[in-house]
C-alpha cells in the first residue's frame, strides 16, 4: 500500500512554486505544479498529489469566509472562478436516523453547489491552475456530472470545453447542462472508462488540458468537503462523526477526503484515531474498488463490463483507486456493493425527508443501511453520508421512482370526485 503519510513542515523542493509543489505518490519524485501540464509521474506513471510546505488547522480557517475559498490556506492560490460552490448544507434526517438507528446521521448534500453537484469544487480550483498554465482548451471525460460542471466554469473563465460522453448513458439534466453552458458535446460509442482513455491520450498530446480527478488540483478543491464537514459537524456537536458514507465511481472523493484529513493531522489539528472511516458504497454491477477492499489487493482489476441505473458512478477502472484504498483502510472504512433496487428505495426515503438526489448519491444511503443492517456499523455511530448530485440531474430516474400524475378533469367537482375515489 502506499504511504500517504504528510511530512509537516516539509521544505519546499526547488521544484515548488510559493510553496506547491507535485509529488508522485508510487516513486516520491516531485515535480513542478505549474510549468506545464502534468497529470501523472513522468517518470514511473504513478498518481500525482500536490503537497505544501504547511498544512491548515481549523484556526487557519476561521473568519475567512464561506465555500470553497474558505480554505484557500490548503490550496494553491487564493481565488478563483467562483460561482459560488461549497458551503453545502448538512441536513438533519430524523426519521431516516431512526429507521437505519445510528446515533445521529447527517446527510452533506452536494448537489446544492452551483452546477449540482460537488464537482464545482473541484472545478474552481482545477480552472484557476488551467489559467495558470495558460491553456485555452479544457476537457474531460465524464457521466455527466464533471462534463456540465466544466462546461460552466471553464465557459465563464473564458476558455473553450470539449467534453467525451458514453453515448445513451449519462442522465438528461447533465446533457443539457453540458450544451447550454457551451461545451463541444463528442458521443463516444463506448463506456466512461473509453473515454477516459481517449481524454488522456488527448490530453498527453497537448490538445487539452484534461479536468478529470486524474488531475490532483481537482481533488483539492473537493478535499474542502472534508474540511466542511469537520468544523460544521464539531460546531454542532463538539466532536467529529465517526465515519463518512460516500458514493464511489473514480475515487475521488474518497482520496479528496483522505487528503483533507491527512492535511490535517499533519498539522496536529487531527488525530489519526479522529479521522473518519472512510465508507465506500458503489453499486454492485460496476464495484471494482469493494471487490480489491473484500480481497485485500493493493489495486483495483478494472471491470470491462459495468451496468447500473446509477449511471454517474458506472466506472470499471476507477482511476484514483491507488490514493483511495489506503484512505479506506487507514481509517477503518470498508466498502459495500449496493443493488440498483436499494439504491432507488433510498432515493425514496431521502426524498421524502425533502433531500432530492440523484441515484448515484442515494447509493451511500442504502451502502449504510446495509452495513448497519449487517452490524458493520454500530448504533452509536456519528454517520455523515455524502449525496453527491440534485434530484433533477436524472430526471427520468426521479419520475420512474416516483408517483404517476393522475389525468383530472378541469373543474373542482371532477377533481373532488376524483380525490374520493
Ligand atoms: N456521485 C456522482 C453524482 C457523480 O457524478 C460521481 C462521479 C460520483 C458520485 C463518483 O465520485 O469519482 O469521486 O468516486 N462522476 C464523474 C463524472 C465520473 O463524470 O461526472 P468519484
Amino acid at each position: 500500500m502506499a504511504d500517504l503519510t504528510l511530512a509537516p513542515d516539509e521544505p519546499a523542493p526547488d521544484a515548488a512554486t510559493d510553496g506547491t509543489w507535485l509529488a508522485c505518490i508510487e516513486c516520491g519524485d516531485v515535480h513542478a505544479p505549474f510549468d506545464a501540464p502534468i497529470y501523472r509521474c513522468p517518470d514511473c506513471g504513478g498518481l500525482l498529489e500536490a503537497r505544501y510546505d504547511e498544512y491548515p488547522t481549523f484556526e487557519t480557517f476561521a473568519g475567512a469566509g464561506r465555500g470553497v475559498w474558505r480554505y484557500a490556506a490548503a490550496l494553491p492560490f487564493d481565488k478563483g472562478v467562483s460561482l459560488p460552490e461549497g458551503n453545502t448544507p448538512l441536513h438533519a434526517v430524523p426519521r431516516l436516523e431512526d429507521e437505519i438507528g445510528t446515533r445521529t446521521l447527517r446527510i452533506k448534500h452536494e448537489g446544492m453547489n452551483p452546477t449540482g453537484s460537488f464537482k464545482d469544487r473541484g472545478m474552481t480550483v482545477g480552472v484557476r491552475v488551467a489559467a495558470e498554465l495558460g491553456v485555452g482548451r479544457l476537457a474531460c471525460a465524464s457521466t455527466g456530472n464533471t462534463s456540465a460542471a466544466l462546461a460552466a466554469y471553464g465557459g465563464r473563465g473564458g476558455m473553450q470545453t470539449l467534453v467525451l460522453l458514453p453515448a445513451g448513458k449519462v442522465a438528461a439534466g447533465k446533457v443539457a447542462q453540458a450544451s447550454l453552458h457551451g461545451a463541444r458535446i463528442l458521443e463516444v460509442d463506448g463506456n466512461f472508462d473509453a473515454c477516459l482513455d481517449i481524454v488522456a491520450e488527448l490530453a498527453d498530446r497537448g490538445e487539452a488540458y484534461l479536468l478529470n480527478s486524474l488531475n490532483p488540483f481537482r481533488l483539492e478543491g473537493q478535499k474542502t468537503i472534508g474540511f466542511e464537514i469537520l468544523e460544521r459537524y464539531h460546531a454542532d456537536y463538539s466532536r467529529y462523526p465517526d465515519r463518512i458514507v460516500l458514493p464511489v465511481g473514480n475515487a475521488g472523493n474518497t482520496a479528496a477526503l483522505y487528503k483533507a484529513f491527512r492535511e490535517l493531522v499533519a498539522s496536529g489539528a487531527l488525530d489519526s484515531e479522529e479521522m473518519p472511516k472512510l465508507t465506500g458504497v458503489q453499486a454492485a454491477g460496476a464495484a471494482p474498488m469493494v471487490e480489491a477492499i473484500e480481497e485485500g489487493n493493493a489495486d483495483i482489476e478494472r471491470w470491462e463490463s459495468v451496468e447500473t441505473r446509477a449511471t454517474a458512478i458506472r466506472i470499471g477502472n476507477p482511476v484514483n483507486a491507488r490514493k483511495a484504498l489506503p484512505g479506506i483502510r487507514k481509517t477503518g472504512g470498508t466498502a459495500v456493493a449496493v443493488a440498483d433496487e436499494a439504491i432507488t428505495d433510498a432515493q425514496g426515503a431521502l426524498a421524502s425527508e425533502g433531500v432530492g438526489v440523484e441515484p448515484a448519491s442515494a447509493a451511500s444511503v442504502a451502502g449504510l443501511r446495509k452495513l448497519r443492517a449487517a452490524g458493520v456499523v454500530d448504533s452509536d455511530e456519528d454517520v455523515v453520508c455524502l449525496t453527491t448530485g440534485h434530484l433533477l440531474k436524472d430526471p427520468d430516474a426521479a419520475a420512474a421512482a416516483g408517483t404517476e400524475p393522475e389525468p383530472v378533469p378541469a373543474d373542482t367537482e371532477g377533481v373532488l370526485d376524483h380525490l374520493r375515489e
